[in-house]
């Protein structure tokens, strides 16, 4: 999905070095691009001790210093949907196949992934191509679990935002209403969102950590999921805040289960079964995020 041709690459760049020189002159452009490269080869070495990645995959890491657009927050394809599919069929009880179903359901729709690359090509920093990586296996939780209400917290571009709330639609021509509230501290979070979705969206402006008491008041939620700052004492507040506002069924998603516990603390202090599985990125540099999956307390685990 992600393979663009070279002259294609070249293009994208050539039209980022000309922008950037038009802002701030030839000298500034060539020691940013410079920066940049330098950043880059920092990313790779972070996420390849001793190269040893590199050395495998010399073309991945090559294509990713000189072309890849992004800075943050990457995108790209899995290597391992097959098994995102039994992980949720079986922690959500619905069996890989229908779990499959759902991702699938995702992946090969293809008017809702060209509306989103038409917003994507607006951007000079981002792919062009809408890559929705484990945020497919957010998508099979919405399906799967027909929330009436979904928190995300850190909505960013708003790619998870959009994803999650094509799977709210799809609920709703089935006859299951429900509405997204996201929570970032930038104004502009969301902008990805197509226009026609975000009657069943909302952005709150503010820390998370002022949000969530208010709505954990006034909501019962049914899907909750971390993705803002990802340090493992706002992650946990994040969960004690929202936790009075859980509806009976209620499920709490970390997107950060890879790198601290603090959804496995939480879960196993309220007798919760706790879950996690692991994305394999497909050609990135970056190994891959997870998602961790604590479910109501006395809900079996497989
Ligand atoms: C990793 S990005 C979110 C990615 C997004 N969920 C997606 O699917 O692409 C993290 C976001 O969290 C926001 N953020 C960081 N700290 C926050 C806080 N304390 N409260 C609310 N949002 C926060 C940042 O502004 C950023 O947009």
């Amino acid at each position: 999905m992600n393979v663009e041709p070279v002259h294609m690459k070249l293009l994208h760049i050539f039209r980022r070095a000309e922008a950037v020189r038009r802002r701030v002159g030839f000298a500034q452009a060539i020691s940013r691009g410079i920066r940049v490269v330098h950043d880059r080869l920092h990313t790779v070495r972070r996420y390849s001790p001793g190269w040893s990645s590199v050395y495998r995959h010399p073309f991945r890491a090559f294509d990713f210093i000189f072309f890849d657009p992004e800075i943050e927050n990457f995108t790209y394809d899995l290597a391992n949907l097959d098994e995102l599919a039994a992980f949720m069929g079986s922690v959500l009880g619905i069996g890989a196949k229908s779990a499959g179903a759902f991702i699938q359901e995702l992946e090969q729709d293809s008017p809702f992934r060209a509306e989103l690359n038409n917003i994507l090509r607006t951007r000079l920093y981002k792919k062009h191509t809408a890559l929705y990586g484990r945020r497919a296996g957010w998508y099979c939780a919405v399906r799967a679990l027909r929330p009436q209400v979904v928190i995300e917290t850190g909505v960013h571009d708003g790619l998870g935002s959009s994803v999650l709330l094509r799977a709210l639609e799809r609920n709703r021509t089935e006859g299951a209403d429900g509405r997204l509230i996201g929570i970032d501290l930038v104004p502009s979070s969301g902008w990805l969102i197509p226009r026609r979705l975000c009657d069943r969206f909302s952005l709150v402006v503010k820390d998370s950590a002022s949000a969530l008491p208010r709505i954990a008041e006034q909501e019962r939620v049914d899907l909750f999921i971390h993705d803002d700052a990802h340090d493992p004492d706002h992650e946990f507040g994040e969960y004690r805040a929202i936790h009075k506002g859980l509806s009976a069924g209620g499920v709490l998603l970390s997107d950060n289960a890879h790198a601290t516990d603090a959804l496995k603390r939480f879960s196993e202090s309220h007798g919760r079964p706790f879950h996690f599985w692991r994305e394999k990125p497909k050609d990135h540099v970056y190994p891959g995020a997870g998602i961790g999956l604590s479910l109501p307390p006395g809900r079996r685990s497989p």
